[in-house]
């Protein structure tokens, strides 16, 4: 299973990387916004950053909701690194980008995914990965986690090449629940990734471990 972190911030993104777990990246128009990264050439030196604390795909998503402009931005994106992945909306043009991508070679991310139909049409399309967002789902009261099941259900059925890569992951649960259901990449937050460290039992084990050394020691 790989981790990847879901921000733009390049202090979290090395803490994570520090840590010595964290495989890619993964950013959204959102994020790049809330870092204050604007205008063409200052996007793509903050990707070309990212790209070189990080040891494996970097997503960066298109603006474009039509296929001529999905398909130069992403040969644009895609030039940045080789980590680069064109991160693609599940939308009509997005579905005809999705495969001309696959033609040419380029890895894509297929983002804003909710519903099986969505992840059969990505994979039919080519897509290398597939973001199915749990959170939001969560959210109105639909199981974002059954959807991932679902959804490694059918790409086990057929041997789709499509890696499910669950997106807007909200707490450690629902990274454990993902592991569980075979989730090929998680992308978080890095609280969920540290969150994973925390155990109340560890914490006053090494306590005691600690007080009985120092107690022998005569401390
Ligand atoms: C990542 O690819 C997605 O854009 C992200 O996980 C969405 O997360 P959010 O629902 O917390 O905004």
């Amino acid at each position: 299973m790989k981790f990847f972190i879901d921000t733009a911030n390049l202090d979290e993104i090395r803490e994570a990387y520090d840590l010595g777990v964290l495989d890619g990246v993964t950013t959204n128009p959102s994020l790049m916004a809330k870092e204050g990264i604007s205008g063409d050439a200052n996007v793509k030196a903050h990707y070309k950053a990212i790209c070189d604390i990080v040891d494996d795909k970097v997503s960066a998503e298109v603006i474009s909701t039509n296929f001529e402009g999905m398909i130069s931005e992403g040969k644009e994106l895609a030039k940045i690194d080789d980590k680069i992945v064109v991160k693609i909306p599940m939308i009509k043009d997005g579905v005809k980008a999705l495969k001309y991508f696959h033609s040419e070679g380029i890895r894509t991310n297929c983002t804003l995914v909710f519903s099986a139909g969505q992840a059969i049409l990505a994979a039919k399309a080519g897509a290398s990965y597939l973001s199915p967002f749990i959170g939001r789902l969560d959210d109105i009261s639909y199981d974002g986690l059954e959807l991932i099941a679902q959804i490694a259900h059918i790409y086990q059925n057929y041997g789709f090449e499509t890696e499910i890569l669950a997106a807007s992951v909200r707490h450690t649960m629902h990274l454990i629940k993902c592991a569980e259901l075979g989730a090929d990449v998680v992308t978080c937050p890095l609280k969920v990734i540290t969150g994973l460290l925390k155990h109340p039992l560890t914490d006053s084990g090494l306590a005691q471990f600690l007080a009985d050394h120092a107690k022998a020691a005569g401390k």
